[in-house]
């Protein structure tokens, strides 16, 4: 067994859902993203049935992955979407996401995105900032629309993860702290194309426990009651995203305790109850596989170079974080302690540390947990393409994206004429 759903040993040999990896490296190459249609729906199936009748909206951020064949997946299966970007939205228009089903969030949206999301007619703006607040209803005056706004308030909770992803603290730079949302609720005759229509807030990422979720809702539960006590009356409330997923050895909630502890939680309210996953919907639906291209041992460590790197998956390099990784071939020979490094020349350019594995040159390894944050992190660092995208539906395989060219890369440039 693997421990990954949809990515398991068969006669030895790994399997995504039922094709063998090695198939999909000789048709696709490698580097390549391999994610499975079965993982995808039967996580999000999981979020949609343990809400049952409560009356909510699943709006997957876009940012954990952002192909086209994922959006359009989910967008089939009723999803909505989180978004950050007028790039983010455009992606979701084209996969046939529902706009009424979107939500813009983060601390830097530009005139120009407020300008197509406005013009798109989306669900809500998760708005960080009373400037913010203020430039958006000055475009929406200008194209004579009421933008639908939720306040993205900083619960100020610890939500015990990598320091990098942590939202929810006051020292960040997201949202507003609890104490000047009201203000910013009662201010809204100042507003007169804002009609403020949720409450939002979002903690941080791969989190692993349940009670800084618990936290957070305790405050936004808090502050709706004090809004509702100024007589203001709020549609949604929009949780955010964060839920964990195993990596190593973590033993984060399932998908259904999360969503049910949310529920129980917020019991009382009338509001439609609002989340915003992208790990969880995606990140165990996902793998990188790569080859080997050399293996090298120096009197002190053994090195595998593969030809993947962390222009395709940043998370090691950049958080240290822990992905497995299992050979395509599962063997019997003698094993040795790798480093599983990429052809960057960088030294912090590894996929895994001290990992024990029989190998030869040329063998394939999957780097699991690849699914979010991975191709949507990656970059063409060293002029590297970016990788093939494949998704696997049963015994069929599909390219949901094709490698990059180096023709491609370098189309946009331009030299100086003298
Ligand atoms: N909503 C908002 C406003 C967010 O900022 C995020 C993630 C999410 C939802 C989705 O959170 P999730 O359910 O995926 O935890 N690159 C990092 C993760 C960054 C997360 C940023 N915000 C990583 O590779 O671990």
């Amino acid at each position: 067994m693997s421990g990954f759903s949809e990515f398991n040993y068969l006669d030895g040999e790994l399997h995504a859902e039922s094709i063998p990896l090695q198939n999909i490296a000789e048709q696709f190459g490698t580097p390549c993203y391999v994610y499975s249609r079965a993982a995808i729906v039967s996580a999000y199936h999981a979020f949609e049935k343990a809400f049952g009748a409560r009356e909510h909206l699943i709006c997957y951020a876009v940012k954990a992955n952002s192909n086209l064949a994922v959006l359009n997946l989910l967008a089939r299966l009723g999803s909505g979407f989180d978004i950050v970007s007028g790039g983010e939205l455009q992606r979701v228009i084209t996969a046939g996401g529902d706009p009424r089903k979107i939500v813009f969030s983060g601390v830097g949206k530009n005139r120009e995105e407020m300008r197509m999301a406005l013009a798109a007619n989306i669900l809500c703006f998760n708005v960080e900032s009373h400037t913010e607040l203020q430039q958006l209803d000055k475009l929406a005056g200008e194209m004579n629309k009421i933008a639908p706004v939720s306040l993205r308030v900083n619960p100020d909770v610890d939500a015990k993860t990598h320091p990098y992803i942590s939202t929810g603290l006051k020292e960040n730079k997201f949202g507003v702290p609890v104490s000047e949302a009201i203000s910013i609720y009662q201010s809204s005759q100042q507003f007169p194309h804002i009609k403020f229509t949720g409450l939002d807030c979002h903690i941080g990422s791969q989190l692993t426990e349940l009670s800084p979720f618990m936290q957070a809702s305790e405050k936004m539960l808090h502050l709706l009651e004090q809004l509702q006590s100024q007589g203001i009356f709020i549609e949604h409330l929009d949780l955010g995203g964060g839920l964990g997923i195993r990596y190593l050895d973590e033993t984060p909630p399932s998908i259904k305790d999360y969503v049910s502890s949310l529920c129980t939680s917020t019991a009382q309210l009338k509001q439609r109850l609002l989340i915003e996953p992208g790990r969880s919907m995606i990140g165990n639906a996902g793998l990188l596989l790569t080859r080997t291209e050399y293996l090298k041992h120096t009197p002190d460590r053994n090195f595998a170079v593969v030809d993947a790197a962390m222009n395709d998956l940043l998370r090691p390099a950049l958080y240290d974080a822990y992905h497995h990784i299992l050979p395509v071939q599962q063997k019997t020979g003698e094993m040795h302690e790798y480093q599983i490094v990429g052809p960057i020349c960088e030294t912090g350019d590894f996929l895994g540390k001290n990992r024990k594995l029989s190998l030869t040159s040329g063998d394939l390894l999957a780097v699991m947990s690849a699914g979010a944050y991975g191709m949507s992190m990656s970059s063409n660092y060293n002029t590297r393409p970016r990788a093939a995208e494949v998704m696997t539906d049963g015994n069929q395989v599909h390219l949901i994206r094709k490698r990059e060219t180096i023709d491609e890369l370098i189309a946009t440039e331009t030299m100086l004429a003298e």
